[in-house]
Parts: C-alpha cells; structure tokens; sequence
C-alpha cells in the first residue's frame, strides 16, 4: 500500500537523549528514519506556492502550484517521476 505524506518542515528537529545531540528528521525524505540525513538540503530552493514530491531517487516533481487568486491547481500525473 502506498500513501502521501505532506511535510512543510525544511529541517529536523533537534532533541537530546541522554546527553548527546540528536537531530530527527521532520522534512520526511531521510534514508534513515527517523534520524535526519541531510536530505533535507534538497528542499531549500522550494517555492512556498508550490506542492512537490519526491521519488526513491529523490527526483523533486511540482504536484501543484497557486493560481493568481490563490486557488491551488493540481498539475497532470504525468508530471511525477515514477
Ligand atoms: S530533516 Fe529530513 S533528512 Fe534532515
């Protein structure tokens, strides 16, 4: 079964455990769940009025963007990268 999970996050959260410095991953793209990767670098450059996704590959697709009204219009499934 597959799902979509929508993340707004750019970076991890930054928590400590029994010490030491831990940084869990909130932009949800990391390899190493739930610890962050750096993956997250690769969100910097997203557009706010856009909605992207991500494949295995981390091949960034634009889902859906904003109208000049502000409506979000969603882009063709063509547009995802399988
Ligand atoms: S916050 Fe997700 S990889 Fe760093």
């Amino acid at each position: 079964m597959a799902r979509i999970v929508r993340c707004d996050r750019s970076r991890p959260f930054l928590i400590q455990v029994g010490g030491q410095n831990v940084a869990i991953c909130a932009c949800g793209l990391s390899k190493n769940k739930p610890y962050c990767d750096g993956t997250h670098k690769i969100t910097r450059d997203e557009e706010p009025e856009k909605l992207y996704a991500y494949d295995d590959q981390r091949n960034r697709s634009v889902v859906q963007v904003k109208d000049e009204e502000g409506n979000a219009v969603n882009l063709p499934s063509e547009t995802l990268a399988d």
